[in-house]
Parts: structure tokens; sequence; C-alpha cells
């Protein structure tokens, strides 16, 4: 009779439709309501069927349930297409498709000049962008009142004592020397501040690499053969260079470095003004000053430096003219770049 009853109920239940939220609802209560529903209910008289039938019985009770379950879901979702439909959403259209980000020409170029030291052996060291007078110019043998100090115009944040933006990332090499005993070998990439005004050639931020590397022995010798490899992986075989003495209060003696212009190979055009040469970095050997003043035995040791602004060597790659397309993030610009 029970039996009877519940297959019965099965039978209503799976011929149940509906496309109406409220209906389905019902249903739901109707059936499986925690209080009165009618499978609820059958549940709890579960004890007073005779023992015979409770196999047989729990089975049917057991599909009602889980058929009601299904039904519910299955009319909701089928109800919730409907809707996606009036609100015009098609489901058979192909996504939307999206676009890979690319890096920034500066970190293409400066990946790349790093990795042609890092197989020299250099070690990348990163340091503060604000910093205090120690590490951007006392330790590197400018004294007070100095008149190279004017080279590099420096955004002052706080005066006596002087807290700054950094001018250059030599400030990174003091701290490497600070806690490094030599050998040291390695290059300091990273963004650098001077209160310049802005132009197609000249901005408050651009970024340098600079590198430095200490030993017994060090030669100028081997701060032009490091440079000679360099030109040549960054530039293309067949680069020359060329060096021209010049200034620095933390190199002795001191030089730019030109290499032989990769537009031209040399035979002069618009972008190295006819002359066959770019000025690409200034270097030297590291001034005893500034070895003592680090702690480092100057009469042991010997050292090179060198330092470049990437923003430069990019444009000189890329042939761009305008220094300011860097810092605009405009993406016709920066998609024309793949790194
Ligand atoms: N620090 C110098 C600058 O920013 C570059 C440089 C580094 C020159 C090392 C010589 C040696 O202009």
């Amino acid at each position: 009779m029970m039996l009877d009853k519940a297959k019965e109920l099965l039978t209503e239940v799976e011929a149940f439709n509906s496309e109406n939220a409220e209906e389905i609802e019902s249903f739901r209560i109707k059936y499986l309501s925690k209080k009165g529903g009618i499978v609820t209910e059958l549940f709890k008289d579960f004890k007073n069927v005779p023992n015979e039938q409770k196999k047989e019985y729990g089975q049917i009770l057991n599909q009602l349930k889980n058929t009601v379950t299904d039904k519910v879901s299955f009319l909701k979702q089928n109800l919730k297409s409907k809707d996606d439909v009036k609100i015009g959403l098609d489901l058979t259209l192909p996504g939307d498709s999206f676009e890979n980000g690319s890096r920034h020409p500066i970190s293409i170029v400066r990946n790349e000049i790093s990795e042609i030291f890092m197989r020299l052996g250099f070690t990348i060291s990163e340091g503060p962008e604000i910093e205090d007078d120690l590490h951007v110019f006392s330790a590197l043998n400018f004294p007070p009142e100095h008149p190279a100090r004017d080279m590099q115009d420096t955004f002052f944040i706080e005066k006596n004592p002087d807290i700054l933006l950094r001018t250059h990332t030599s400030s990174v090499q003091v701290r490497v020397m600070d806690k490094q005993k030599p050998p040291i070998r390695t290059i300091s990439p990273g963004r650098v501040f001077r209160n310049e005004a802005i132009s197609a050639r000249a901005h408050c931020i651009f970024h340098q690499i600079e590198g430095l590397y200490i030993d017994e022995n060090v030669s100028f010798a081997d701060l032009k053969q490091t440079l000679e490899y360099f030109a040549e992986e960054f530039f293309g075989k067949g680069t020359r260079i060329r060096l021209r003495p010049s200034y620095f209060p933390f190199t002795e003696p001191s030089a730019e470095v030109d290499v032989s212009c990769s537009l031209c190979g040399g035979k002069g055009c618009n972008v190295c003004k006819y002359t066959g040469w770019l000025e690409i970095l200034g270097c030297g050997m590291v001034d005893p000053n500034v070895l003592e003043s680090n702690n480092i035995d100057s009469e042991k040791y010997t050292g090179f430096a060198f330092g470049m602004g990437i923003e430069r060597i990019a444009m000189l790659k890329y042939g761009i003219k305008d220094l300011r397309l860097f810092f605009e993030n405009d993406l016709r610009f920066l998609k024309q770049f793949q790194g």
C-alpha cells in the first residue's frame, strides 16, 4: 500500500515540468521541505513499514528523493539558460581574445646587458633608490663642496644629514664593498634620478648598469678586454671600441668609451653625426681613495668600474629618437618590442 503510493509519487514527480521559478520552488518545498515535505514525512514513517518491505521501499524512497532533487536543479538551470538568451548572452559565441603582454624595452635591454656580464662571472647587486650622502658621494671620493658634485644634479629629500635620490647606481657598489671582501665582480642595474629638464635626450629618471671588478692584479687591459667583449656581444661581431680620456672622481685614470656606429658600420650617418662613433659609457680604474674609504687595501687590490645608461643603449639598439617614449607607456610604442 505504502509502496504503491511511493511509486505513484515517483511518476508524478517525473512528469512535473515548469518554466516558472516560483512553481519550481514550491514543487521543491512540497516534496523536500524539512517541515512537512512529502518525501521528508515518508522517511519519518519508514520505521512503520513491515520488515519484509523495508528493502524495496527504502530503494524507492531514495529514488524519489533523488528524482526530486535532480528535477529541481535541471529546471532551474533550464530557466537560467533561457534568461541568458533573453539578456542577449550567447554561449556559442567565441570567447574574447586576450592579449599577451610584452616586456618593456628597458627591461629587455637591461636583461640582455646583464646576461652578457653574467657570462663573464659578474653577479647582480641591487640597492635602495633613496640614499645618503655617504653612499652616493663621500665613499666615492667626492669631497664636500667638490665641484664634481655639480656634475650630477641631485634631488635632495632632506638636508643635514643629506638624504637624497641616488644619481647613479655606484651607490650599490659602495654597499657591496661594505659587505664583501675582494674578489668582487658585480653589476648593479637600477633606476637613478637627476634634476634635469626633460627633453628628447634627457630625463629626470633613467636607468643605469654599473660594473665593478676588484681583485689582485686587475689592470686597464682587463677593463678594455671586458668592454670589447661586451661591445661585440651586444652590438654584433666586428664592433670596435675607442677610449677617450675623461674625468670621474671615483676612477683614475678615467675614460669615455665609444663603439663604432652599428647603423652605418663606422662610415658616418645622422645617428653618429657623421663621426662613425657612438658614446656608450664611462669607465676607469677604481681610485685608491675609494678602495681605502671602503676598507680595501689599495696596495694589494686594484679594480675597474664602468657605468652606462640603459635608455641610451636602447635608443641606439632600436633607433629610437626620443627618450621620453620610454616613460609614456603608450601601448602603440611598447607593443613593438618582443623579448
Ligand atoms: N657613475 C658614473 C655616472 O653615473 C658612471 C661611471 C661609473 C663612470 C664607473 C666611471 C666608472 O655618470
